[in-house]
């Protein structure tokens, strides 16, 4: 398949195509070649688009609600939990969602990190993946901020203060942070403008992501392009390397069903 030979079949799309190749992009996607061997870890950054667009999604709708002010944000959220229809729902789903958005993003690392997919050609999806994952972490971190109880403003007292281990300027930066010379009003309305921004910014990176995935396409778990006949190992090494995988697949579960259940 190459996305050059592609025509739309009807004369509009063909005009509309040359114009903005839209039906190209979407026949790209839906006629993408993928490796036959793939196996269910592939599937956690289907799963990561998911929780990205349900945590946008539910993230908007608490936004409706919500009050960034230190006088009012505490009050806001006790109103999201019991006066808003659902409003209690769509907060669990949003603070859950996104642990459970870091459990996906972990296996997803560990897979790419097991079976070398950082490799090259795949540098760029992995240098993407990084900064996606510091954003996510920036997010979160902001996110907890919001609720403005105890826990909130002692974990971004305790965290920005961190900065100030930094000889020479590290005081200067968290004054910057803080908008004032304590964790106070500015640095709230702050955390949530920027808590609102970095989601979006998340997914224009995980368009990159997949563009970029989408260039050498997948790695596989036997890690050989068989694209490239040169890199087709023998039968019996190939199938060697594949018991091996499997081995230490089965080996991978058991460890993991130990540490949940013992
Ligand atoms: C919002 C977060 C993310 C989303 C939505 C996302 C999405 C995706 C998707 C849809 C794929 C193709 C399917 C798959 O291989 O599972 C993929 C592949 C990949 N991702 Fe991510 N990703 C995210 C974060 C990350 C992070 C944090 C890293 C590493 C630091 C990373 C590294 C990779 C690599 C190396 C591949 C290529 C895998 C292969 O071809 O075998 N991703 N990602």
């Amino acid at each position: 398949m190459s996305d050059h030979d592609y025509k739309p079949k009807s004369k509009v799309g063909q005009w509309f195509n040359d114009r903005l190749p839209l039906l190209t992009l979407a026949n790209h996607l839906t006629d993408y070649p993928t490796p036959k061997n793939l196996n269910y870890w592939w599937t956690f950054g289907g799963i990561l688009t998911f929780c990205l667009i349900t945590q946008i999604i539910t993230g908007l709708t608490l936004a409706m609600h919500y009050i960034a002010h230190a006088d009012m944000a505490f009050e806001s959220v006790e109103h999201i939990m019991r006066d808003v229809n659902y409003g209690w729902l769509i907060r669990y789903i949003h603070a859950n969602g996104a642990s459970m958005f870091f459990l996906a993003v972990y296996i997803h690392i560990f897979r790419s990190l097991f079976y070398g997919s950082y490799k090259s050609p795949r540098e760029i999806i992995w240098i993407l993946g990084i900064v996606i994952y510091l954003l996510m972490m920036a997010a979160a971190f902001m996110g907890y901020v919001l609720p403005w109880g105890q826990m909130s403003f002692w974990g971004a007292t305790v965290i920005t203060n961190l900065f100030s281990a930094i000889p020479l300027v590290g005081e200067g930066i968290v004054t910057w942070l803080w908008g004032g010379y304590s964790v106070d009003n500015p640095t709230l309305t702050r955390f949530f403008t920027l808590h609102y921004l970095i989601p979006f910014l998340i997914l224009g990176l995980v368009v990159l992501h997949i563009w970029a995935l989408h260039v050498p396409g997948n790695n596989n778990p036997v890690g050989i392009d068989i694209k490239k006949p040169s890199k087709i190992l023998s039968h019996s090494i190939h199938t060697l390397l594949l018991k091996m995988v499997c081995i230490i697949n089965v080996y991978d579960c058991f460890c993991i069903f130990c540490f949940l259940y013992a």
